[in-house]
C-alpha cells in the first residue's frame, strides 16, 4: 500500500497510508500524541532503573526515540524490543523530521542509527539504550514471556486491522508482560476493552491526547 510522509499540527512528521487515509500518529501532533500515550501513561509509570519495553509497530521510530530521550532525562536504562513487518524505507526515514526532540547534533545521528541498525538482534544505540527490532508480523513474532514492563500497543486502527485487536494478539502481549506490567494504547473502543478483559487485563480509561477524549491503560495484575 502506498505511504507518504506528512506534517502534523505540532510540526512533527508522520506517515499516512494513502488508501486508508490512516496515519501512524495523530494529525493533531505526532510528538504530542506519542509523548502523552506512551511516555506519560506508560514509560513514566514504571519505577525501575532498567525498563523493558515491547512495542507493537516500530514504524517511524518516534516512540523509540522519545523513550531514549526520556530515559536519558531520568537516568534510566532501557531494553527496547519492537515488532515491525513493513519497515519504512531509507527515503521515508530521511524525510521524517523529529528535530524538536534533538538536544544536540548527535541526537540526529542516534535517530538515524535506530533506523539503520540490524534487525533481529540487540543493538547498543547508547550505553543506556539497547534496541531489538524484530522483523516479523505480530501474528508470527516470538517474544519473551513474563519479561516486559510496558507494552506500547501502537497498531493501526480497529476499523482497518480488526484482527490485530484480537484475543490471540492481546494474549501474546499479556504473556509477554511481567506480573506488574502495563499496556498502553491510544485506542478506547468497547470491543477492544472487552478483548483485553477476556485475556485477563484490568482496564482503565484515562484522558487521551489533544484531539482524542480517551485512551486505554491495561494492567496485568
Ligand atoms: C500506527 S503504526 C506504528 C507507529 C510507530 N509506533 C511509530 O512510532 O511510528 C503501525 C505499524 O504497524 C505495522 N504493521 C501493520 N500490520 C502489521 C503486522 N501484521 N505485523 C507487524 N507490523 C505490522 C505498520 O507497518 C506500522 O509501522
Amino acid at each position: 500500500m502506498k505511504r507518504k510522509v506528512i506534517t502534523t499540527s505540532d510540526g512533527s512528521t508522520s506517515i499516512e497510508m494513502e488508501e486508508w487515509g490512516e496515519t501512524y500518529h495523530s494529525i493533531h501532533g505526532a510528538i504530542q500524541e506519542a509523548r502523552h500515550v506512551y511516555i506519560e501513561r506508560g514509560f513514566d509509570k514504571i519505577n525501575k532503573p532498567v525498563i523493558k519495553v515491547l512495542e507493537m509497530g516500530f514504524g517511524t521510530g518516534l516512540n523509540a526515540f522519545l523513550t531514549l530521550v526520556e530515559a536519558r532525562k531520568q537516568g534510566k536504562k532501557v531494553e527496547y524490543h519492537s515488532i515491525e513487518a513493513f519497515p519504512v524505507t531509507e527515503q521515508e526515514s530521511s524525510a521524517l523530521d523529529f528535530s524538536a526532540l534533538y538536544s544536540t547534533k548527535e541526537d540526529e545521528l542516534l535517530f538515524k542509527q535506530m533506523h539503520q541498525c540490524s534487525w533481529n538482534e540487540l543493538n547498543e544505540i547508547t550505553p543506556n539504550f539497547n534496541l531489538h527490532k524484530i522483523h516479523s508480523t505480530f501474528e508470527e513474532a516470538v517474544v519473551n514471556q513474563c519479561f516486559f514492563d510496558v507494552v506500547y500497543f501502537d497498531v493501526f486502527g480497529y476499523q482497518f486491522q480488526p484482527d490485530l485487536w484480537s484475543v490471540e494478539i492481546f494474549k501474546k502481549v499479556y504473556d509477554a508482560l511481567d506480573t506488574t506490567g502495563v499496556l498502553v494504547t491510544y485506542a478506547c473502543r468497547g470491543p477492544i476493552k472487552r478483548v483485553m478483559k477476556e485475556v485477563g487485563f484490568t482496564t482503565e480509561k484515562v484522558e487521551g491526547p489533544p484531539g482524542k477524549r480517551e485512551m486505554l491503560v491495561a494492567y496485568k495484575l
